[in-house]
């Protein structure tokens, strides 16, 4: 089938299987941030923002993104100077490797689109889907809390 949505602030149409993962045809769009880790809805490594909510895409089909709005990290920083949520990232030494962050980044965009002053406990619960089990999370919430005190 065909499908029509907003990547990135960009309209795309493209023709997806029933059975293709949203995952699959971003990375096909050639959105390589989003990454597969466990593929079960576990890890947070594949997560993006769909109509402003951050959405593992492992578990995602394609189709169901007809007409919906996506953000992938691609689309994050304009113009060559990074979001607001990237920097405080850098800034705060919370890039992680290159699996984990990206999807960390974007549930952390997710949460301060819906909730501009999280409290500690809400980025935490806005950051439990995203796993990382070698380095841990500290310096990601300084990294959410410097973004909104920023904002
Ligand atoms: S790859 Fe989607 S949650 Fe792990
Ligand atoms: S999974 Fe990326 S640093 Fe741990």
């Amino acid at each position: 089938m065909q499908v029509r949505f907003k990547l990135n602030d960009e309209v795309v149409e493209v023709e997806v299987a029933d059975d293709e993962r949203a995952l699959d045809l971003l990375r096909r769009l050639g959105m390589k941030g989003v990454k597969e880790g466990c593929g079960e809805g576990e890890c947070g490594a594949c997560t993006i923002i769909v109509n402003g909510k951050n959405v593992a895409s492992c578990l995602m089909l394609a189709p169901e993104l007809d007409g919906t709005e996506v953000w992938t990290i691609e689309g994050l920083s304009k113009n060559g100077q990074l979001d607001p949520v990237q920097k405080a990232f850098v800034e705060a030494g919370a890039i992680q490797c290159g699996f984990c962050t990206p999807g960390m980044v974007m549930s952390a965009k997710a949460l301060l689109m819906k909730n501009p002053r999280p409290t500690e406990e809400e980025i935490k619960k806005g950051m439990e889907g995203n796993l990382c089990r070698c380095t841990g999370y500290f310096k990601i919430i300084e990294a959410v809390k410097k973004a909104a005190g920023e904002r």
